[in-house]
């Protein structure tokens, strides 16, 4: 980095710490019974609002937007180095070994599957049915191993340390596991678990999507060989994402695109073909033009989520989760989904059916009603969500009846989910709105439309 551009870049980096209110906190919507209210997002765990932060280092950014690794001019090198600086942010923020690479992806998803495209040859992979299908679906190609849902953390080490003591113990292996699951918010016993990997030749990737927005991760103190998050759920939704972790898998592998980028030279054969060096570095795998404001968003909510402080931002999330857990709690008909019981730490991401609810008809009516953000469904974790359920659903009720009686087995849940920036006055008209509908029904009438539940404005 030259001196001038390095200065600018460090001036467009500016200091993000403070407090961490999010955009859209003053959007109201409109309720079908009249009149506006204030939106509640209580979807975190799909998509957070962006930090203001971010925003607002982005908007800094825009002006002095340029071409990464291509450009021979002042803004280009100044994106270069942003981008460079990012990089560097986010393995801070993970607390990366020295020589972990750290490559910018689009999402979990992609980091997944590119580690994935990444695997040595005949490399054995142990996931757990639980996970995520962003977890669990990227290793069809080669020998997985599903693993059954533990009902306890300790249960869960146990599990894989059986299927590990199984495998072939020349090749190669990888554990993946989440940190915080998608559907019930608990957090799974990742140190153990890299322990156990570790202890039987294996090696294990983090699916932190769920875990880097709520808690602090430490590749080094987990012990953990990558890392892969979101930015958009880490309050940075500018389309990109990240793998961190160990080069050796990842210099030895193709690279996950080719072209322009990933390639350090390229020449013509006699044979008329082409030769190819590829780069050795994170570049390898990031071929194209880098999304540079997506990995600054990153970056820049790694600042802030770290100058804000995790002791404070887990504090906070606790009071909004034992609000939530105890306004459920008083409604009988409410039951909220667990693996490894009332006790286990969690984020604040928790799934819940309602006794004689359809679940979609529920959130229809949080969301019409009350101006509530909430999900429901499968949450993309279908073999955790009906384990949970206990049912193996084909098909979706229609919204308008109930989809189970009381006491019967439900088709799909309810998610709640919030995070920084999320207020008290959220929290709480969600759990009175759950009350009431319980009480007193819905006010209007719902019809499926596409598969979705939607008030019904026909008359
Ligand atoms: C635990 C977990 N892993 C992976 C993903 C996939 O993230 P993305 O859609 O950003 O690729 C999600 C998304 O909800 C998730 O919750």
């Amino acid at each position: 980095m030259s001196v001038s551009t390095a200065a600018a870049a460090q001036t467009v980096c500016r200091d993000i710490s403070g407090a961490l209110p999010v955009l859209g906190r003053d959007v109201t919507v409109p309720l079908v019974t009249g009149g506006e209210v204030t939106y509640a997002a209580l979807d975190y765990a799909a998509s957070a609002p962006a930090l203001q932060r971010v925003w607002d280092d982005v908007a800094a950014y825009a002006p002095y937007y340029g071409s990464v690794h291509r450009g021979a001019g002042y803004l280009s090198q100044l994106s270069t180095d942003l981008f460079e600086n990012s990089r560097r942010t986010v393995a801070e923020f993970l607390d990366c070994r020295e020589d972990d690479q750290v490559v910018f992806t689009r999402s979990t998803t992609d980091s997944l599957n590119l580690l994935a495209a990444a695997l040595p040859a005949g490399c054995q992979v142990f996931v757990f049915e639980t996970e995520h299908h962003a977890s669990l679906l990227p290793w069809q190609n080669a020998r997985v191993s599903y693993l059954d849902a533990p009902r306890t953390p300790r249960q869960a080490v146990e599990n894989l340390e059986r299927a590990l003591a199984d495998r072939d113990p020349q090749g190669p292996a990888l554990v993946c596991v989440t940190g915080a699951s998608n559907v019930t918010g608990e957090l799974w016993p990742v140190r153990e678990l890299a322990a156990a990997a570790h202890a039987h030749g294996a090696r294990i990737v983090l699916d932190a999507a769920q875990l880097a927005p709520h808690h602090p991760v430490s590749v080094r103190d987990l012990d953990v060989d990558w890392v892969a998050f979101s930015g958009h759920k880490l309050y940075a939704p500018f389309g990109s994402g990240v793998l961190a972790g160990r080069a050796d898998w990842l210099r030895a592998a193709e690279p996950y695109l080719a072209g322009g980028g990933a390639s350090r030279k390229v020449t013509r054969r006699a044979d008329g073909g082409v030769d190819v060096e590829w780069h050795e570095s994170a570049a390898r795998h990031e071929a194209g033009s880098p999304n540079v404001i997506g990995a600054y968003s990153i970056a820049s909510a790694c600042k802030a989520l770290t100058e804000a402080g995790f002791d404070t931002l887990v504090a906070r999330e606790e009071h909004l989760i034992r609000k939530v857990r105890e306004g459920l709690a008083e409604v009988p008909q409410v039951r909220v989904l667990s693996l490894f019981g009332d006790d286990a730490p969690r984020v604040g991401v928790l799934s819940f059916v309602v006794d004689g609810w359809n679940s979609s008809h529920f959130a229809a009516a949080l969301s019409a009603e009350y101006g509530i953000g909430v999900r429901d469904g499968l949450f993309c974790a279908h073999p955790l969500v009906r384990t949970l359920l206990g049912s193996d659903p084909q098909t979706q009720g229609e919204c308008g009846a109930p989809e189970a009686a009381p006491g019967e087995k439900s088709l799909n849940a309810i998610r709640v989910s919030f995070g920084a920036g999320t207020p008290d006055e959220h929290v709480e008209r969600f759990v009175n709105a759950v009350k009431e509908l319980v009480r007193d029904g819905a006010r209007w009438n719902y019809r499926t439309e596409d598969g979705r539940c939607v008030p019904d404005t026909s008359a």
